[in-house]
């Protein structure tokens, strides 16, 4: 077989980067190779997001991009792919011609016949129907060599219509994977030298909610917790409304779980909360955070916040900025908010100006920037067990890893400490990572 060359470019958060490894995966027995040069690739697929406008802007402006190495190449296959092929479907013939194939979050499982069939008879193919299965989770992504940690999805799809989000829209209702699947498969990662797993799914919360047998998220991460050879379980992300005592518990109970929670709050008004559907009080979110740091007390929490949603005021918008000061995320994702066709909330008026939701997110971000720094340079002095993931981006001299708390730790070593958890003391805070040496014992 000829060795041929797939390039995949990845947009939108880790469940599309996860779907990515996969379709590198299933390709590989059709003779595909990846390949970080575009130049050279024989495949080429847009992994796109749906999330926000942007996101699929940025998609698509490297769809055209990559479409004009048909110039040259009139063999080269161009497919689309994940949330905003599933959201757009035939309709992305209609803004780039070129493109062969489209298809959606529940058809991966089928990439090497729609591949084999684009290769044959070169028609156009989409496939964006959803499955009642969960086929395409199942597909085992041995890891990339010299991989320490890796993705895991434990769940697909979401079933809490949040009012301004499309995911339930592009990856179907919530369905779980079975414990055994899970487990046999961080067995597996295991066996092939990774040693860290972040469990995935949009709300790992509910996770076992609609299984046969009996198992929570919490019987889950306690199962996985007893694999041998596995050091480390994270999961990402939680929904505050879901978020039990028992869960938390898990950050006392539970050695391997790292202490580190994902939350999205999106606001800090009870009227935004309400409006955007999301179950919870400012109030509720910020009893959870105290149970949490007093179950353990160094957890880091990170959260995401949307501005600007419909109808939202500066008073609004100045309870978000309360709690923020309340409760100092470790670090925040933060989004300007972006009407999305299908969802309750694009039947709003999309009222705050653009001006105004830019003044807001940069306010915000600016005091997330102190809180973050202060949470950082607090930790000086401190040591923070590293799991050691590779070279440091910064020096050659340097190599990285992450806390137990998911923050970027750099420090002076040598690659011989890649993959070992090592005591490292942290020297200086910067906003973006950590600095430290490491503690001889
Ligand atoms: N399931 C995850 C969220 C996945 S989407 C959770 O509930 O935690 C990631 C983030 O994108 C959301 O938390 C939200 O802050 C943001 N987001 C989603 N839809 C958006 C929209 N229409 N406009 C702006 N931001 C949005
Ligand atoms: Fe979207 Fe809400 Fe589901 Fe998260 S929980 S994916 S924000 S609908
Ligand atoms: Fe993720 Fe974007 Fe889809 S955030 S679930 S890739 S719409």
């Amino acid at each position: 077989m000829n060795k041929k060359y797939l390039y995949i470019e990845t947009f939108g958060c880790q469940m599309n980067v996860h779907d990515s490894e996969q379709m590198a995966v299933l390709l590989e027995p059709s003779g595909y190779t990846l390949t970080d040069d575009a130049q050279k690739a024989d495949l080429i697929l847009i992994n796109g997001c749906s999330i926000r406008e942007k996101a699929e802007q940025k998609a698509f402006s490297e769809l055209g991009r990559l479409i004009r190495l048909k110039e040259k190449k009139p063999e080269l296959i161009v497919g689309f792919a994940g949330c905003l092929a599933q959201h757009l479907g035939r309709k992305v013939y209609s803004r780039v011609r070129n493109v062969d194939l489209v298809f959606g979050t529940h058809n991966i499982h089928r990439l090497p016949e729609m591949i084999s069939a684009c290769e044959q008879e070169r028609k156009k193919i989409t496939q964006t129907n959803f499955s009642s299965k969960i086929t395409s989770l199942n597909i085992f992504a041995p890891p990339l060599h010299g991989s320490i940690s890796s993705f895991v999805s434990i769940m697909q799809g979401c079933d809490n219509y949040c009012a301004y989000c499309v995911v339930p829209y592009l990856r179907g209702p919530e369905m779980s994977r079975t414990p055994d699947d899970v487990i046999v498969e961080i067995q597996k990662l295991v066996e092939s030298g990774i040693k860290e797993v972040t469990l995935l799914g949009q709300n790992v919360n509910s996770y076992g909610r609609k299984l046969q047998q009996e198992c929570n998220f919490v019987s889950l991460i306690k199962k996985i917790n007893d694999i041998d050879g596995l050091e480390r379980i994270r999961f990402t992300t939680s929904h505050p409304r879901d978020l039990s005592d028992d869960l938390i518990d898990c950050f006392a109970s539970v050695p391997k779980l790292c202490e580190h929670i994902h939350m999205a709050v999106q606001s800090g008004s009870d009227h935004i909360l309400k409006q955007m559907n999301r179950g919870y009080t400012a109030e509720d979110f910020l009893e959870k955070v105290e149970k949490l740091r007093h179950v353990c007390p160094h957890i880091s929490i990170t959260s995401d916040i949307i501005v600007g949603f419909p109808g939202e005021t500066q008073e609004d918008y100045q309870a978000t900025i309360d709690l923020m000061e309340k409760i100092r995320f470790d670090l925040l994702f933060s989004f300007k908010y972006s009407a999305r066709a299908g969802t309750a909330a694009q039947k709003l008026p999309d009222d705050v100006p653009t001006d105004e939701k830019n003044r807001r997110l940069k306010d915000l971000q600016a005091l997330q920037n102190i809180h973050t720094q202060e949470k950082h340079t607090a930790l000086e002095g401190s040591v923070q067990e590293v799991l050691v993931e590779g070279r440091s981006r910064n020096s050659e001299q340097d190599m990285m890893g992450r806390a137990r708390s998911w923050k970027i730790v750099n420090f002076k070593g040598t690659p011989e400490t890649i993959g070992q958890r090592i005591n490292v003391e942290i020297t200086r805070g910067y906003l973006h990572s950590l600095r430290g040496k490491i503690k001889e014992n």
